[in-house]
C-alpha cells in the first residue's frame, strides 16, 4: 500500500484536490489515508512496521514463514506455472519470505507487483535482484483493476492474487463487498485469492497499534496535514491539532481522527478556499476494519468466493484467509 509522489502529474493533483475539497466539504469532515503515502509517508509507515506497538505486519511475517510450504501447495495446483500477482506490493518484505521459498522449491511462476507509484516498484524490483535473482519479476504501475484487465488480455496462466497487510481494512463494509466482488469476476475458477485480515483482539492490543509512544502514528496521521500544505498551498498549522485513535469493539471498527484543538480557519489556495473548524471538530482520516470469522464468512460469501485455507498466526491476532470462485 504505497504511492510515494515524487512525480505528481496534474490528474494525480486535481484529484487530491477534487478529494480534500469534498472531504472537507462534508459532514463529519474527512480526508482519505490513501493520501498517506507520499516519500514522507512511505517513510514513516516503514518506522511504523517496525514499531512494537505495531502488531499486524509481525503477525501476517510469522504466518507467511512458517505456512509457506502450505502456500506453495496451494498455489501450485496441479503443477502448471502461474502468475503471482501482488496488489500494493510496497517493499515486499512478506512477500520475499514465500517467492524465496517458492524459487528454492524451483516453482514455475512469475511475479506481478502491483503498486500506483512506479517508484516503489523500481526499488522493489532493484531489491529482488539482488536478493532473489532467479525470480522474474514483471512490475505494473497501475490501479489495481487495471493492471488485472492487462494481465488478463495477454495471458491465460492461472493467477494467484496477494493483497497482504490487512489493507482491506480501509474500505468500509461495503466497498470491501463491491472490491472482492469485482475481483471475483475477474477471476477463473482456478486462480486463488489470499487476503491478509487483521482480527479482532483485546481492544488495548489494537489501539495501542495506533497510538505507538513514539508518536510516530501520529506524525503520519498528520502528515496528511503537511501534504495538503505542500502541494495544494494549504496553511494548516499542525500544532492546533491532534492525532486521535478509536477502536470499536462491537464493530471492530478502528478510526483515526486528525482533532481541531481551537476554532480555525485554513485557507487551501488550489481549492481558493477557506475552511471553518469548530473547537474540537474532528477530521476522520483513516478506516482500519478488524474482522471477526463470522464476518470473513459473510464478505466472502457476499462477494461469490469461497474459504479454502485459513492462516493464522500462533496468537490469532492475524488470518491470510486463501479463497476461490464459488
Ligand atoms: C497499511 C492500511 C494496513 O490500517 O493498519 C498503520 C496503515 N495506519 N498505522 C493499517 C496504518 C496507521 C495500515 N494499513
Amino acid at each position: 500500500m504505497s504511492s510515494g509522489t515524487t512525480t505528481i502529474t496534474d490528474t494525480n493533483l486535481k484529484t487530491f484536490a477534487n478529494d480534500v475539497k469534498s472531504g472537507l466539504e462534508g459532514t463529519p469532515k474527512t480526508l482519505s489515508s490513501k493520501y498517506f503515502y507520499n516519500d514522507k509517508g512511505d517513510k514513516l509507515f516503514q518506522l511504523i512496521m517496525k514499531l512494537p506497538e505495531y502488531y499486524p505486519t509481525r503477525s501476517e511475517y510469522e504466518i507467511l514463514s512458517t505456512r509457506k510450504q502450505e502456500m506453495l501447495k496451494l498455489f501450485h495446483g496441479g503443477g502448471d506455472a502461474f502468475q503471482l500477482i501482488e496488489f500494493g506490493a510496497g517493499d515486499g518484505t512478506k512477500t520475499k519470505v514465500l517467492l524465496k521459498h517458492l524459487v528454492e522449491q524451483q516453482v514455475e511462476f512469475i511475479y506481478l507487483p502491483i503498486d500506483i507509484s512506479a517508484n516503489v516498484l523500481r526499488q522493489l524490483k532493484d531489491s529482488l535482484a539482488i536478493e532473489i535473482p532467479q525470480c522474474e519479476v514483471i512490475t505494473m504501475p497501475y490501479e489495481y483493476f487495471d493492471a488485472l484487465e492487462r494481465i488478463n488480455a495477454e495471458s491465460k496462466q492461472r493467477k494467484v492474487i496477494l493483497f497482504l497487510g490487512s489493507n482491506i481494512g480501509n474500505f468500509t463494509g461495503e466497498r470491501a463487498h463491491q472490491f472482492l466482488q469485482s475481483l471475483a469476476h475477474r477471476m477463473n475458477p482456478n486462480d486463488l485469492l489470499m487476503l491478509g485480515m487483521d482480527l479482532m483482539k483485546d481492544p488495548k492490543t489494537i489501539l495501542a497499534a495506533y497510538n505507538d509512544s513514539q508518536g510516530i502514528t501520529r506524525e503520519f496521521n498528520l502528515n496528511l496535514l503537511d501534504r495538503i500544505n505542500e502541494e495544494l498551498g494549504g496553511n494548516f498549522n499542525r500544532q492546533n491539532f491532534t492525532h486521535y485513535p478509536t477502536y470499536n469493539p462491537i464493530t471492530g471498527e478502528t478510526k483515526s481522527y486528525i482533532v481541531s484543538t481551537r476554532k480555525q480557519q485554513v485557507h487551501i489556495t488550489a481549492l481558493d478556499q477557506t475552511y471553518e473548524l469548530n473547537a474540537w471538530e474532528a477530521i476522520q482520516t483513516e478506516l482500519s476494519q478488524k474482522y471477526d470469522l463470522p464476518t470473513i464468512d459473510k464478505l466472502a460469501e457476499g462477494a461469490g468466493l469461497h474459504i479454502k485455507s485459513m492462516l493464522f498466526d500462533c496468537k490469532h491476532w492475524f488470518v491470510d484467509v486463501v479463497l476461490e470462485k464459488k
